[in-house]
């Protein structure tokens, strides 16, 4: 690795998941007609899959349908805590909302712990699961405060929980909330299961087929790029994580976006067990896993808005700092990094896109807790499909808005404006002839500036960072040899090819 990056040699050069390392999946063929299903789901992350899985038992025509491979968004690269501990969100919710609200989230994410833990044990399914006591905590005495009124939610709305002056584990708190009968899973096993299982109930599937827009008449046609193959469906599920359209309903105004990090160690000391995550301003996230047989440690943290670092290496340091520090890392096999959806109220958005929209189904907006909101949703969504009534619907329903959302939308506006704006006017660091091998960054060329990345065999790749989604310039992410962008989050690779949506079209290619 170029000295210029300051990486020690531990890390990793490249980015990789454990989950879809160690997890070998069946392959997909690309869709090359046009499909009549009753119900076509888009995106297989979680919430796809388990949706696709649960409406092939009920008796549905199913197609399930992704822009790359299966299971390889987020949920690929999650950290997997099977949790209702999200945060200090009851707090926050008791603040903002009935506490009938706060309750019926909780026991969303709890429908959603128990219906993976049934699964588990019902189809024995093998993927590591393992009860856990999850743990929030602080170690900054300005954070006490805001633990004790989380604490105070809990006992308020009969969430089980205690209090502890300290961890169990050598990482200092000056306090500790615990949350029992909590656990963590292998994601990507877990899954595999579901895929095999749908498509034995005669579930379709397609990779590489990115859906870029629908015409919602009777049947809903979602089309695929510059539409030349259509799913005719009854009833369409988009569970794409970002939506792919701008309109309707404007999520893209009602969505916010953030990137954290993960590094997979293998410690020097016994881990005493237990699921840990912090409120502090570092952020950092623990939870034990076994790899090749072996108990490893998988150390999160270090958010930000994607596009908006000085050196995304530097995130996955402070976490290998943390680590060594804490329990020693003779070895640190795998890295990597992700982002997850906020709502403007941290609920997600999970049901019909809007009244005007009834046979389009949305489920977004997991706040990082998707194994347990995403699980859930898929239990919503069935039921929604198949008109059986459930008592979190209203909680969740997507079409809620409120005076807070709609000043979001004009401060998201703005964001975007000065994003575009600050974009275009920055500065081209480098020249084209000093970028190293496996360096990137805005260079000049042709008096212009361009997106360059050197790849370590000396091939040059030169992008209009423009996103294509709405505009906005993206920024080189050096950790991951992307181009991200900070408004909505779309990715892209150094040859400008769609990493994550919502763009659908690549970035424009430039002639060296
Ligand atoms: C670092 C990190 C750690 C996390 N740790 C935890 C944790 O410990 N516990 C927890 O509960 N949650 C955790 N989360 C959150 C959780 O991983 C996510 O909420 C969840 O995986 C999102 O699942 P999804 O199905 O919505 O999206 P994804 O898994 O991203 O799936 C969406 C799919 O849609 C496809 N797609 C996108 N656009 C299109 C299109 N136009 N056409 C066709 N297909 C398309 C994508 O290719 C993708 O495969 C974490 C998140 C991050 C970033
Ligand atoms: S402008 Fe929306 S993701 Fe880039």
């Amino acid at each position: 690795m170029s000295e210029k990056f300051n990486v020690p040699t531990e890390l990793p050069r490249y980015p990789r998941s454990m989950w879809r390392t160690g997890t070998t999946l069946p392959t997909f063929p690309e869709m090359k007609e046009d499909i009549k299903v009753d119900v076509a789901v888009i995106g297989a992350g979680i919430a796809g899959v388990t949706t696709a899985y649960l409406l092939s038992l009920e008796g549905y025509k199913v197609a399930l349908v992704d822009a790359g491979r299966i299971l390889e968004g987020t949920t690929g690269f999650t950290t997997a805590k099977i949790s209702a501990q999200h945060g200090l969100v009851y707090s926050e919710f008791l603040e903002n909302f009935r506490p009938e609200i706060a309750r019926s989230y909780y026991e969303a994410n709890i429908e959603g712990l128990n219906f993976i833990r049934e699964m588990v044990q019902t189809h024995n399914i093998d993927c590591d699961f393992k009860e856990e006591t999850s743990y929030l905590y602080t170690n900054q005495e300005d954070k006490l405060d805001d633990l004790r009124k989380e604490f105070d939610a809990y006992q308020e709305l009969g969430i089980p929980g205690q209090w502890h002056d300290s961890l169990p584990i050598p990482v200092k708190a000056k306090g500790a909330i615990s949350m029992p009968g909590q656990a963590q899973f292998n994601p990507i096993k877990y899954l595999k299961f579901f895929v095999e299982k749908f498509i034995e109930n005669g579930g379709l599937i397609y990779e590489n087929t990115t859906i870029e827009g629908a015409v919602y008449g009777k049947p809903i046609e979602a089309y695929t790029i510059d539409g030349k193959y259509r799913f005719y469906c009854n009833e369409m599920v988009v569970t794409t994580h970002y939506p792919f359209w701008n309109v309707p309903a404007g999520y893209f105004s009602r969505l916010n976006i953030e990137r954290s990090y993960a590094i997979v160690v293998k410690p020097e000391t016994t881990f005493h067990g237990g699921m840990y995550l912090n409120i502090d301003d570092e952020k950092r996230s623990l939870r034990s896993a076994t790899y090749e047989g072996e108990e490893v440690l998988i150390v999160g943290g270090e958010n930000h808005v994607p596009g908006k670092s000085d050196n995304t290496f530097d995130h996955y340091l402070e976490l290998e700092k943390f680590a060594g520090s804490t329990f020693g890392a003779s070895e640190i096999p795998f890295r990597w990094s992700a982002q997850d959806i906020t709502t403007l109220d941290k609920i997600p958005y999970i049901g019909p896109l809007s009244s005007d929209y009834p046979f389009t189904f949305i489920a977004t907006g997991f706040n990082k807790w998707g194994m347990t909101n995403g699980t859930f949703a898929a239990l919503l969504l069935r039921d929604n499909i198949i008109r059986r009534s459930n008592p979190h619907m209203n909680t969740f329903n997507p079409g809620r808005f409120n005076d807070k959302s709609m000043s979001q939308n004009i401060v998201t506006g703005l964001k975007m404006a000065k994003e575009m704006i600050a974009g275009k006017f920055a500065g081209a660091h480098e020249k084209i002839d000093n970028l190293e091998p496996d360096e990137g960054g805005l260079v000049r060329h042709n008096g212009k500036k361009v997106g360059a990345y050197r790849d370590p065999e000396g091939e040059l790749f030169l992008v209009d960072t423009t996103c294509t989604h709405m505009g906005c310039e993206t920024a080189w992410n050096e950790a991951e040899r992307s181009w991200d962008c900070p408004c909505h989050g779309s990715r892209f690779s150094y040859k400008g090819e769609v990493l994550e949506g919502p763009a659908t079209d690549p970035l424009e290619r430039i002639e060296k």
